[in-house]
């Protein structure tokens, strides 16, 4: 008699599927301001181009007192930087309109609500504060049934800031309809560490303690502060860059897998690491450092001392490099540094998540040339996928040599704003980060931010266009 033993069930995660409603309204609070130009309008063009969004209606409100034409020019252009000149854009181009109100103010809020026809999206491209004002407002007068909230980041200013508005929120809507945009949750190579991890079987067993001796999630680039000193001289890179995105980063990378990737699945999962996500030894001060640029020169552009940038207070000490060391003290993390580090002005781009693994058990003896362990890179721009090997390579058969398996990642259909974008369209929220996450990443920030301010970790310097301050935290980042 023969028995077949039957295999098991492959199921590759499915994701939630919504019709999206026709005739939407977008209404962008902070319109005229340089979030909406430079990221939001570019990323909705290229939504629309896609065809998605039939009829969208267009409405940009702000301060500044602009008229229909203004507005318009502004989407023009953003539409043409990504190329997104098609009909459907086009069309809402044609349509959309500016009004210039106080967004924080109710009569202005209720004038600006009786022009929005159909199911609406209201997308605050405003300052922490400025959002939790026009919230606050927007409570107060209500909105109609349906409405869907695409907040900035950074969500508040500290934990508490962040519950209360959480709080906030949920007088206006359900959590469902509330989409706190972190834009690296749109990035299609992020996204690609679900299909790495989770549709093949060679990583997900050893991505463990047992196995892996070191993460590391970096994301280092040659610009500077780009005249944006009135959002980034108030933020620096920890909350810029590590409280919101590089968590978000370490949530997929170090989460346990979703049985589904529909919304409540995918984000619980990331809140269940995070929640166990803290400092390495509890210390803000050997686990984290900090370090802003002086003049130098990057790539023959030559940049001025960070405190000499037009808009900076230097008595603000706002770091432009920031490092953390981590631990995520679950079964299969305890005892495995994660380290988080972004730094602005640096000598090259560098953008991955690399893990480093233990070495192996024993290497035989008569193998010679053993030098480095395996690492696995997923970089985030360019978007590649590496895996650094040993390997008995020419030449002296027992004598290791170092090999490196590259695979592009394609581009993704979408960029990042045009793919967080479509989730609100779609009422889909797998890719808007839940309230709890966001008061979860504040906690994990917040005794730095303490040990910052007090004093009690120096701010170090680098000359722009160097590789960042010379010691390390936990050594080099591997190269
Ligand atoms: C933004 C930060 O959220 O992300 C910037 O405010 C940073 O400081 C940027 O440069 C990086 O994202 P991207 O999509 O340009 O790689």
């Amino acid at each position: 008699m023969t028995t077949s033993v039957p295999s098991a069930p492959t199921t590759v995660p499915a994701r939630s599927s919504t019709v999206a409603p026709a005739r939407q309204t977008l209404l962008v609070l902070g319109a005229s301001g340089d979030l909406t130009g430079r990221l939001l309008l570019p990323g909705l063009g290229r939504l629309l181009a896609t065809g998605a969004v039939p009829g969208l209606r267009l409405i940009g409100s702000g301060m500044d007192d602009w008229d229909d034409e203004r507005w318009r020019r502004r989407v023009a252009d953003s539409f043409a930087s990504v190329g997104a000149d098609g009909p459907h854009e086009t069309a809402v181009l044609r349509d959309s309109r500016y009004v210039s109100a106080d967004v924080t103010s109710e009569d202005d809020l209720r004038r600006l609500l009786r022009d929005c026809a159909g199911p609406l999206v209201i997308f605050f491209a405003l300052p922490p504060l400025v959002t939790a004002r026009s919230a606050a407002a927007l409570a107060r007068i209500g909105v109609p049934p349906g409405t869907r909230l695409m907040l900035e980041k950074p969500f508040g200013v500290d934990r508490v800031s962040a519950r209360s508005l959480n709080e906030l929120l949920a007088t206006l809507v359900p959590e469902e309809q509330v989409h706190r945009i972190d834009h690296f949750l749109g990035k299609s190579t992020v996204l690609n560490l679900l299909g790495l991890r989770f549709a093949n079987r060679i990583f997900e067993p050893v991505l463990n303690a047992t196995h892996v001796a070191c993460v590391d999630i970096v994301f280092d680039e040659t610009l500077g502060l780009e005249g944006r000193a009135g959002y980034y001289d108030g933020a620096g890179a920890l909350i810029d860059m590590v409280q919101s995105h590089l968590l978000q980063v370490l949530a997929l990378l170090a989460m346990d897998p979703p049985p589904t990737l529909r919304a409540s699945e995918l984000r619980g999962r990331k809140a269940q690491v995070l929640r166990a996500t803290r400092l390495w030894a509890d210390d803000p001060v050997t686990a984290s450092r900090r370090a802003r640029y002086a003049a130098g020169e990057i790539d023959g552009r030559r940049l001025p001392n960070y405190t000499d940038e037009p808009g900076v207070d230097p008595a603000r000490g706002t770091e432009t490099l920031a490092e953390l060391v981590l631990t995520v003290d679950t079964w299969r993390w305890a005892g495995v540094p994660f380290r988080l580090r972004s730094g602005k002005a640096t000598a090259g781009v560098r953008k991955e998540a690399i893990i480093t693994f233990k070495q192996p058990a024993r290497v035989p003896d008569g193998l010679t040339g053993y030098e480095h362990p395996d690492r696995l890179r997923i970089g985030f721009g360019p978007d590649r996928l590496g895996l650094d090997l040993n390997i008995n390579g020419p030449g002296d058969p027992f004598d290791l040599d170092r090999v490196r398996l590259t695979a592009d990642f394609g581009p993704g259909d979408l960029p990042a704003y045009g793919e967080v974008l479509r989730g609100a369209f779609e009422g889909d929220p797998t890719l808007s980060v839940r309230g709890d996450v966001a008061e979860e990443c504040w906690r994990i920030v917040e005794p730095v931010l303490a040990a910052w301010r007090a004093g009690a970790v120096p701010l170090q310097e680098y000359p722009a266009g160097s590789a960042g301050p010379d010691d390390t935290l936990l050594g080099p980042v591997p190269g």
